[in-house]
């Protein structure tokens, strides 16, 4: 009888364990995203996209990695506070489903954003995000300086013609005037021979 009882209080206390297990596993928290790694330009805007669901109201804080760098974005309770930090405030808009948008990236702004859900009972969950930055300005000045450059090979292929070009008129100017010339020496032998038996 004992022993059954005992049993019985062994079972419970399993049963009791697996489900707390199975519902920390399960996760109150869900945390979305449909895209992980997302690739921008410098100036551009980029939105982390989540959608956070959970008992409560949640806590979202966004953190920033890169390298040795860790600094806190921003924390918000969903239509109760909002605190972004200084450094972000101008350019961090937070929204209630989690999501971070984040405006006018700066080349240093790749590397990793995490975000950490925290209900009410202190469970939290996290998700982090890849941010690559490209140089587009770098690309312009690049671009730009190709452009001068055929535009450079241009400008000497139309100086070039034209040189030739004048070249090729003086020969034609100075052959005709030879002709000229020639048809006028001509003329006065002619009249040379005309003027002889007189
Ligand atoms: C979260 O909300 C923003 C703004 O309303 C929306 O653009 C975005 O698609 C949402 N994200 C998800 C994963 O639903
Ligand atoms: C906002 O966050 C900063 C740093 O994370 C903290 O020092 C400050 O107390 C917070 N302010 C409020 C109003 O929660």
């Amino acid at each position: 009888m004992w022993n059954f009882r005992l049993l019985d209080v062994q079972d419970a206390a399993l049963f009791l364990t697996v489900t707390f297990y199975v519902f920390r596993l399960a996760g109150a928290i869900s945390i979305h995203s449909p895209q992980r790694s997302l690739t921008r330009s410098v100036q551009d805007d980029v939105l982390f996209s989540v959608d956070v669901t959970c008992r409560g109201i949640p806590t979202i804080q966004w953190t920033f990695m890169s390298g040795v760098v860790s600094r806190s974005i921003g924390t918000w309770q969903p239509g109760v506070y909002a605190n972004i930090t200084e450094d972000y405030v101008d350019r961090v808009q937070p929204y209630t489903n989690g999501s971070m948008g984040l405006s006018l990236l700066r080349l240093q702004d790749a590397g990793f954003y995490v975000v950490t859900v925290t209900e009410t009972t202190g469970n939290s969950k996290d998700a982090g995000f890849v941010l690559k930055v490209n140089e587009v300005i770098y690309e312009d000045l690049q671009y730009l300086s190709v452009s001068a450059l055929v535009l450079a090979c241009l400008v000497g292929l139309g100086m070039l013609a034209m040189w030739l070009l004048d070249k090729a008129y003086r020969r034609i100017l100075a052959w005709k005037q030879q002709r000229a010339n020639r048809c006028r020496t001509r003329e006065q032998e002619n009249e040379a021979t005309e003027l002889q038996p007189l």
